[in-house]
């Protein structure tokens, strides 16, 4: 397939090209670079031995969007771009909802201008709320978010469910993803934020290079095993895997429009992530305890009985895995991507 991959430079985006191009697939990456850098292309082509194609655009320009649907030839989408921190969407709203909603509306007209009915959607775990019971399973059906990043997630999956019940030749894959970590085997690629980084994982790494004093840990009074929060880490080749799976699952589907939890099935702690990381990088890093940030939840993983029993997929990497090549990816990169 000729697969369009929105987002296709950012974190999860980059990696799942690789995984799309090794698979066999031919790739085309939409994506503004708004927070991502255009270097990450290069190490794409020298990675995958092909060229990607690449279109620098902003996806909330409708009439951009169906320019690009005409000059390509599109099999499939793989949409993952938007904006993504949820601390930042609580304070700009407005910037979310129009940003994330607005993308993905000039998507889904372009391609039903252009008969494209294939769909695999970046989604989250944020999207069962504050109240789904744990493990979450994907027929949990009362989905809120408590921010507006999470509600786009809401929103967007709901969308989708009604464009589908509109067209019966689409078909969509709503894939919700826990907590992805860990780079690209090779060191070249990895997750790279612009500031301070808003997750864990990016976060301990940048201390262990040095660019970060210390860790703060979240809380440490939360009622889990070691008091702090426990989350669902997933390697994010794996989940690049996930989304080839599902793909080529799209045409299989039991119901047009199907959800799938990506995780691993089981809750690491922050303190737990973090003595995984200092057994990669072989001593000891500094970290305090600070209070809890507004809005986390104790603990939360996935049921991925679904997407093992009807995609064939499921997680292989574990923690140490997932430590130590975001750790070759710091090394090698102790500023993330160069800007030229
Ligand atoms: N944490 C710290 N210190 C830090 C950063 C994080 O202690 O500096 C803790 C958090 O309190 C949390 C855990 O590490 O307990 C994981 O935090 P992340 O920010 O890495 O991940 P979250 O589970 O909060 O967020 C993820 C995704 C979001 C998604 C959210 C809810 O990044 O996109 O899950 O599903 F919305």
């Amino acid at each position: 397939m000729r697969v369009l991959v929105s987002g296709g430079a950012g974190y999860i985006g980059s990696h799942t090209v690789l995984s799309l191009v090794a698979a066999g697939h031919d790739v085309v990456v939409v994506d503004d670079f708004s927070n991502s850098k255009p270097t990450v292309v290069g190490r794409l082509e020298a990675l995958s031995g092909v060229h990607v194609p690449v279109h620098a655009i902003d996806l909330t320009d409708a009439a951009k969007t169906e320019r690009l649907f005409a000059h390509e030839q599109i099999d499939a989408v793989v949409h993952f771009a938007g904006l993504k921190a949820v601390g930042e969407s609580v304070a700009k709203p407005l910037e979310y909802y129009r940003n994330n909603l607005d993308s993905t509306l000039s998507l889904l007209e372009a391609m039903r201008h252009h008969g494209v009915h294939r769909l695999v959607f970046s989604s989250s775990a944020t999207v069962y709320g504050e109240h789904a019971p744990v493990p979450y399973t994907e027929d949990y059906d009362r989905l809120s978010s408590s921010s507006p990043y999470g509600q786009t997630k809401v929103m967007i999956e709901r969308i989708m469910a009604d464009v589908a019940a509109a067209d019966p030749a689409l078909r969509v894959a709503l894939l919700r993803y826990f907590n992805p970590v860990g780079a690209h085997p090779s060191g070249q690629i990895g997750e790279d934020p612009q500031g301070i980084p808003n997750n864990l994982m990016p976060f301990i790494a940048q201390v262990a290079v040095g660019r970060r004093d210390k860790l703060t840990v979240f809380g440490d009074d939360y009622p889990t095993a070691d008091g702090t929060c426990e989350r669902d880490y997933l390697h994010v080749e794996d989940l690049a895997a996930g989304h080839v799976a599902a793909l080529e699952h799209l045409d299989d589907m039991v119901t047009p429009v199907r959800a799938f939890n990506l995780g691993t099935g089981t809750g690491t702690s922050v303190l737990a992530m973090l003595q995984a990381f200092e057994r990669a990088v072989g001593r000891e890093l500094p970290y305090e305890v600070g209070p809890r940030r507004a809005g986390d939840l104790p603990a939360f993983w996935a049921d991925p009985t679904r997407a093992q029993t009807e995609l064939g997929w499921q997680a292989v990497k574990t923690i140490d895995d997932m430590c130590a090549d975001t750790w070759r990816w710091q090394q090698a990169n102790p500023q993330g991507f160069p800007d030229a």
